[in-house]
Protein backbone atom coordinates (compact mmCIF):
# COMPACT_ATOMS: atom_id res chain seq x y z
CA UNK A 1 0.00 0.00 0.00
CA UNK A 2 1.47 3.13 -0.92
CA UNK A 3 0.74 7.03 -0.36
CA UNK A 4 1.67 9.53 -2.50
CA UNK A 5 2.13 12.57 -0.96
CA UNK A 6 2.42 15.22 -3.38
CA UNK A 7 -0.10 14.87 -6.53
CA UNK A 8 -1.83 17.68 -8.33
CA UNK A 9 -4.93 15.99 -10.02
CA UNK A 10 -6.31 19.92 -10.29
CA UNK A 11 -4.04 20.60 -13.22
CA UNK A 12 -5.88 20.51 -16.64
CA UNK A 13 -3.89 17.91 -18.05
CA UNK A 14 -6.37 15.50 -15.75
CA UNK A 15 -9.27 17.33 -17.41
CA UNK A 16 -10.41 15.01 -19.91
CA UNK A 17 -10.29 11.67 -17.69
CA UNK A 18 -9.83 12.96 -13.81
CA UNK A 19 -12.37 10.38 -12.35
CA UNK A 20 -11.25 7.67 -14.41
CA UNK A 21 -7.89 8.54 -13.36
CA UNK A 22 -8.60 8.42 -9.11
CA UNK A 23 -10.85 5.71 -9.89
CA UNK A 24 -7.72 3.42 -10.57
CA UNK A 25 -5.64 4.48 -7.59
CA UNK A 26 -6.76 1.51 -5.69
CA UNK A 27 -5.92 -0.96 -8.22
CA UNK A 28 -2.16 0.75 -8.62
CA UNK A 29 -2.25 -0.04 -4.45
CA UNK A 30 -2.24 3.72 -3.84
CA UNK A 31 -4.20 4.31 -0.57
CA UNK A 32 -3.80 7.86 0.05
CA UNK A 33 -2.67 11.13 -2.15
CA UNK A 34 -2.21 14.40 -0.67
CA UNK A 35 -3.31 17.29 -3.25
CA UNK A 36 -2.10 20.70 -2.71
CA UNK A 37 -3.08 23.72 -4.21
CA UNK A 38 -0.93 26.21 -6.29
CA UNK A 39 -3.00 29.20 -6.36
CA UNK A 40 -6.77 29.79 -4.55
CA UNK A 41 -8.61 28.34 -7.53
CA UNK A 42 -6.88 25.82 -7.37
CA UNK A 43 -6.37 25.16 -3.53
CA UNK A 44 -10.64 25.03 -3.60
CA UNK A 45 -10.34 22.35 -6.06
CA UNK A 46 -8.24 20.27 -4.30
CA UNK A 47 -10.62 20.86 -1.15
CA UNK A 48 -13.53 19.59 -3.41
CA UNK A 49 -11.10 16.68 -4.99
CA UNK A 50 -10.49 15.54 -1.45
CA UNK A 51 -14.58 16.14 -0.22
CA UNK A 52 -15.59 13.52 -3.06
CA UNK A 53 -12.68 10.98 -3.04
CA UNK A 54 -12.05 9.34 0.25
CA UNK A 55 -8.26 8.44 -0.18
CA UNK A 56 -7.78 12.02 -1.52
CA UNK A 57 -6.83 14.86 1.09
CA UNK A 58 -6.10 18.36 0.30
CA UNK A 59 -3.70 21.47 0.98
CA UNK A 60 -4.11 24.53 0.10
CA UNK A 61 -1.29 27.22 -0.39
CA UNK A 62 0.01 29.76 -3.19
CA UNK A 63 2.90 27.85 -4.57
CA UNK A 64 5.96 31.00 -5.14
CA UNK A 65 5.81 30.61 -9.44
CA UNK A 66 1.72 31.47 -8.73
CA UNK A 67 2.16 34.55 -6.09
CA UNK A 68 2.84 37.28 -8.26
CA UNK A 69 -1.31 38.98 -7.56
CA UNK A 70 -0.73 37.82 -4.38
CA UNK A 71 -2.28 40.13 -1.26
CA UNK A 72 -2.14 39.51 1.91
CA UNK A 73 -5.91 39.49 2.11
CA UNK A 74 -5.90 36.03 0.56
CA UNK A 75 -4.72 34.66 4.19
CA UNK A 76 -8.91 35.13 5.24
CA UNK A 77 -9.67 32.74 1.98
CA UNK A 78 -6.66 29.89 2.48
CA UNK A 79 -8.08 30.00 6.67
CA UNK A 80 -11.50 29.07 5.60
CA UNK A 81 -10.53 26.65 3.17
CA UNK A 82 -8.11 24.87 5.92
CA UNK A 83 -10.97 24.62 8.46
CA UNK A 84 -11.50 21.57 6.19
CA UNK A 85 -11.08 18.78 8.03
CA UNK A 86 -9.51 17.20 4.80
CA UNK A 87 -6.97 19.77 4.47
CA UNK A 88 -3.79 18.83 6.21
CA UNK A 89 -1.29 21.10 5.36
CA UNK A 90 -0.27 24.33 3.61
CA UNK A 91 1.23 24.49 1.01
CA UNK A 92 2.62 24.37 -1.89
CA UNK A 93 4.50 27.58 -0.80
CA UNK A 94 8.25 28.48 -0.85
CA UNK A 95 10.54 29.89 -3.32
CA UNK A 96 11.38 29.53 -6.98
CA UNK A 97 14.44 31.46 -7.93
CA UNK A 98 14.67 29.30 -11.41
CA UNK A 99 12.26 30.60 -13.80
CA UNK A 100 13.44 33.96 -14.64
CA UNK A 101 9.97 35.33 -14.95
CA UNK A 102 8.61 34.41 -11.22
CA UNK A 103 8.31 37.43 -8.87
CA UNK A 104 11.04 39.16 -7.43
CA UNK A 105 12.91 37.18 -4.84
CA UNK A 106 11.57 39.60 -2.22
CA UNK A 107 8.13 39.25 -3.08
CA UNK A 108 8.36 35.49 -3.20
CA UNK A 109 9.76 35.61 0.30
CA UNK A 110 7.07 37.88 1.65
CA UNK A 111 4.50 35.19 0.51
CA UNK A 112 6.61 32.10 1.76
CA UNK A 113 6.75 34.16 5.40
CA UNK A 114 2.91 34.92 5.16
CA UNK A 115 1.78 31.53 4.34
CA UNK A 116 4.19 30.24 7.10
CA UNK A 117 2.98 32.35 9.92
CA UNK A 118 -0.48 31.25 8.99
CA UNK A 119 0.67 27.00 9.12
CA UNK A 120 2.14 28.46 12.78
CA UNK A 121 -1.57 30.10 13.34
CA UNK A 122 -3.45 27.02 12.50
CA UNK A 123 -1.11 24.09 13.80
CA UNK A 124 -0.58 22.83 10.44
CA UNK A 125 2.34 21.31 8.89
CA UNK A 126 3.72 22.80 5.36
CA UNK A 127 4.92 21.84 2.36
CA UNK A 128 7.70 23.73 0.53
CA UNK A 129 8.62 23.87 -2.74
CA UNK A 130 12.58 25.42 -2.93
CA UNK A 131 14.18 25.39 -6.53
CA UNK A 132 17.53 27.09 -6.55
CA UNK A 133 16.83 29.06 -3.33
CA UNK A 134 18.20 26.59 -0.53
CA UNK A 135 19.91 29.36 1.52
CA UNK A 136 17.11 31.79 1.66
CA UNK A 137 14.49 28.61 2.36
CA UNK A 138 16.45 27.37 4.74
CA UNK A 139 16.66 31.11 6.75
CA UNK A 140 12.71 31.34 6.25
CA UNK A 141 12.62 27.48 7.94
CA UNK A 142 14.95 28.54 10.93
CA UNK A 143 12.97 31.91 11.29
CA UNK A 144 9.50 29.71 12.17
CA UNK A 145 10.83 26.91 14.79
CA UNK A 146 7.72 26.08 15.67
CA UNK A 147 6.34 24.83 12.34
CA UNK A 148 7.13 21.64 10.75
CA UNK A 149 6.94 20.57 7.57
CA UNK A 150 7.92 18.51 4.02
CA UNK A 151 10.51 19.71 1.40
CA UNK A 152 9.22 18.43 -1.84
CA UNK A 153 10.90 17.16 -4.80
CA UNK A 154 14.29 17.29 -2.40
CA UNK A 155 16.90 18.95 -4.53
CA UNK A 156 19.04 20.43 -1.78
CA UNK A 157 22.52 18.69 -0.67
CA UNK A 158 23.31 15.48 2.22
CA UNK A 159 24.03 18.47 4.61
CA UNK A 160 21.05 19.96 3.98
CA UNK A 161 19.15 17.33 4.55
CA UNK A 162 20.85 16.48 8.12
CA UNK A 163 20.29 20.04 8.70
CA UNK A 164 15.95 19.47 8.18
CA UNK A 165 15.83 16.49 10.08
CA UNK A 166 18.04 18.07 12.72
CA UNK A 167 14.75 21.09 12.91
CA UNK A 168 12.05 18.25 12.46
CA UNK A 169 11.33 18.25 9.25
CA UNK A 170 10.95 15.46 6.89
CA UNK A 171 12.00 15.55 3.02
CA UNK A 172 10.42 13.39 0.17
CA UNK A 173 11.36 12.77 -2.59
CA UNK A 174 9.67 12.51 -6.73
CA UNK A 175 10.86 10.33 -9.63
CA UNK A 176 13.90 12.15 -9.97
CA UNK A 177 15.50 9.61 -8.02
CA UNK A 178 15.24 6.91 -10.65
CA UNK A 179 17.23 9.63 -13.53
CA UNK A 180 20.63 8.20 -14.41
CA UNK A 181 22.11 12.27 -12.86
CA UNK A 182 20.56 11.52 -9.52
CA UNK A 183 23.24 11.00 -7.89
CA UNK A 184 22.95 14.48 -5.69
CA UNK A 185 19.53 13.04 -4.57
CA UNK A 186 20.59 9.28 -3.88
CA UNK A 187 23.58 11.05 -1.46
CA UNK A 188 20.83 13.09 0.33
CA UNK A 189 18.22 9.94 0.76
CA UNK A 190 21.61 8.02 2.19
CA UNK A 191 21.80 10.41 4.96
CA UNK A 192 18.17 10.79 5.94
CA UNK A 193 16.37 8.49 8.64
CA UNK A 194 14.16 6.39 7.72
CA UNK A 195 11.37 7.82 9.38
CA UNK A 196 11.61 11.56 8.11
CA UNK A 197 11.14 9.87 4.37
CA UNK A 198 8.30 10.60 2.14
CA UNK A 199 7.81 9.77 -1.82
CA UNK A 200 5.57 11.57 -4.18
CA UNK A 201 4.90 11.87 -7.80
CA UNK A 202 3.97 15.53 -7.94
CA UNK A 203 2.04 14.24 -11.13
CA UNK A 204 1.36 15.33 -13.50
CA UNK A 205 4.89 16.52 -13.86
CA UNK A 206 8.32 14.44 -13.25
CA UNK A 207 7.38 10.78 -14.10
CA UNK A 208 9.16 8.27 -13.08
CA UNK A 209 12.22 5.84 -15.46
CA UNK A 210 10.60 3.95 -17.57
CA UNK A 211 7.79 6.63 -17.80
CA UNK A 212 9.52 9.38 -18.07
CA UNK A 213 8.59 12.47 -20.45
CA UNK A 214 4.76 11.12 -20.10
CA UNK A 215 2.09 12.52 -17.89
CA UNK A 216 2.71 11.00 -14.31
CA UNK A 217 0.08 9.63 -12.28
CA UNK A 218 0.23 7.82 -8.67
CA UNK A 219 0.46 4.87 -10.08
CA UNK A 220 4.04 5.49 -10.78
CA UNK A 221 5.14 6.35 -7.34
CA UNK A 222 6.25 2.44 -7.14
CA UNK A 223 9.17 3.12 -9.52
CA UNK A 224 10.06 6.28 -6.79
CA UNK A 225 9.39 3.55 -3.56
CA UNK A 226 11.41 0.75 -5.43
CA UNK A 227 14.46 3.24 -6.11
CA UNK A 228 14.45 4.72 -2.50
CA UNK A 229 14.42 1.15 -1.00
CA UNK A 230 17.60 0.01 -2.94
CA UNK A 231 19.17 3.08 -1.77
CA UNK A 232 18.45 2.90 2.03
CA UNK A 233 19.20 -0.97 1.98
CA UNK A 234 15.41 -2.06 2.70
CA UNK A 235 12.70 -4.11 1.17
CA UNK A 236 10.18 -2.72 -1.14
CA UNK A 237 7.69 -3.85 1.29
CA UNK A 238 9.13 -2.71 4.08
CA UNK A 239 9.95 1.23 1.82
CA UNK A 240 6.30 0.84 1.23
CA UNK A 241 4.91 0.47 4.88
CA UNK A 242 7.49 3.21 6.33
CA UNK A 243 6.60 5.63 4.01
CA UNK A 244 2.97 5.53 4.37
CA UNK A 245 3.55 5.36 8.13
CA UNK A 246 5.67 8.75 8.21
CA UNK A 247 2.62 9.80 5.66
CA UNK A 248 0.32 9.83 8.03
CA UNK A 249 1.69 10.74 11.17
CA UNK A 250 3.59 14.10 9.24
CA UNK A 251 -0.14 15.06 7.72
CA UNK A 252 -2.02 13.40 11.04
CA UNK A 253 -4.38 11.04 9.08
CA UNK A 254 -6.28 7.83 10.37
CA UNK A 255 -4.73 4.49 8.81
CA UNK A 256 -6.70 3.67 5.72
CA UNK A 257 -8.65 0.76 6.86
NI1 LIG B 1 3.94 20.27 -6.70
Amino acid sequence: MLFDTHAHYDSHQFDRDREEVLAALPGADVALVVNPGCDLPSSRMAVSLAETHSGIYAAVGVHPEDCADWTDAMLDELRALAAHPKVVAIGEIGLDYYWKENPPREFQQHVFRAQMALAQELDLPVIVHDREAHGDSMDIVRDFPEVRGVFHCFSGSAEMAKELVRLGWHISFTGVLTYPNARKAIEAADVIPLDRLMVETDSPYMAPVPFRGRRNWSGYVEHTARRLAEVKGISYEACCRITLENGLRFFRIPAPV
